[in-house]
């Protein structure tokens, strides 16, 4: 029995008008890849996640998920197969606490039907020290800087349980230091997935496992 990538996306094509974003664009990543997409300004990287993330619609081609065709329409669809995406303007409510945006819409109950913030404390708190992050559960995320804030953005996507995290341009704004932290963040998620242990490199310029067939890229 063959395995299947873990996405296969094949002869993507996306055109708007007058430009085509992406020309029979295919690429596969395994469980437990690291893979960076690299191109120039608008070489069709943020377009490709963004089909992938459900918010934009390929005009051809087809994902397949672990070798089967997915439809993915909308948001919720990319969500349902196991995506989540970070886009560089984070999707976090900035007057919410840390734990809080961790566990949003799908916050825990107690038996008497109330949010239960004291398991949402918890489980954010754990599932941050797991990860090796020292944020307080309880601190307002408008009060983080943008790296802590990505942070929290990758603990939501590993509650979840996303298989696939996808990050569109994630050290753009992040000074050297967090760019390491980040690249660790990255490391330490792939083997708390108990994934293929693969080589991340040190520096954000190597962190790709190979180049995808992207021509335009
Ligand atoms: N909503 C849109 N409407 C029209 N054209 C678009 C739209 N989104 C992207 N494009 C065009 O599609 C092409 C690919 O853009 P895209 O943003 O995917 O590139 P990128 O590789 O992410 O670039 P960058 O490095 O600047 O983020 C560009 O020519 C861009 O102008
Ligand atoms: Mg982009």
């Amino acid at each position: 029995m063959t395995e299947h990538p873990l996405i296969a996306m094949r002869g993507v094509v996306k055109r708007y008008p007058g430009v085509v974003a992406l020309r029979d664009v295919s690429l596969s990543v395994e469980a437990g890849e690291v893979m960076a997409l690299v191109g120039e300004n608008g070489a069709g990287k943020s377009t490709l996640l963004k089909i992938l993330a459900g918010a934009a619609r390929a005009d051809e081609g087809v994902i397949e998920i672990s070798g089967e065709i997915a439809q993915i329409h909308s948001p919720r669809e990319s969500q349902a197969n196991g995506i989540a995406v970070i886009y560089q303007e984070l999707n976090l409510a900035n007057d919410l606490s840390v734990a809080e945006n961790i566990y949003v819409g799908r916050e825990p109950k107690t038996r008497f039907g109330t949010v239960d913030f004291r398991a949402m404390r918890t489980g954010s708190a754990g599932l941050l020290a797991s990860l090796g992050i020292s944020i307080s559960p309880d601190a307002i995320v408008g009060d983080l800087n943008i790296a802590l804030r990505q942070m929290v953005e990758i603990a939501k996507a590993l509650l979840v349980r996303a298989r696939v995290v996808v990050m569109d341009e994630p050290t753009s704004s992040l000074t050297e230091e967090e760019v390491e932290t980040l690249l660790s963040l990255v490391r330490q998620a792939q083997r708390e997935r108990g994934q293929r242990d693969l080589r991340v490199p040190p520096h954000a310029r190597d962190l790709r496992d190979r180049r995808p067939n992207h021509r335009d890229a």
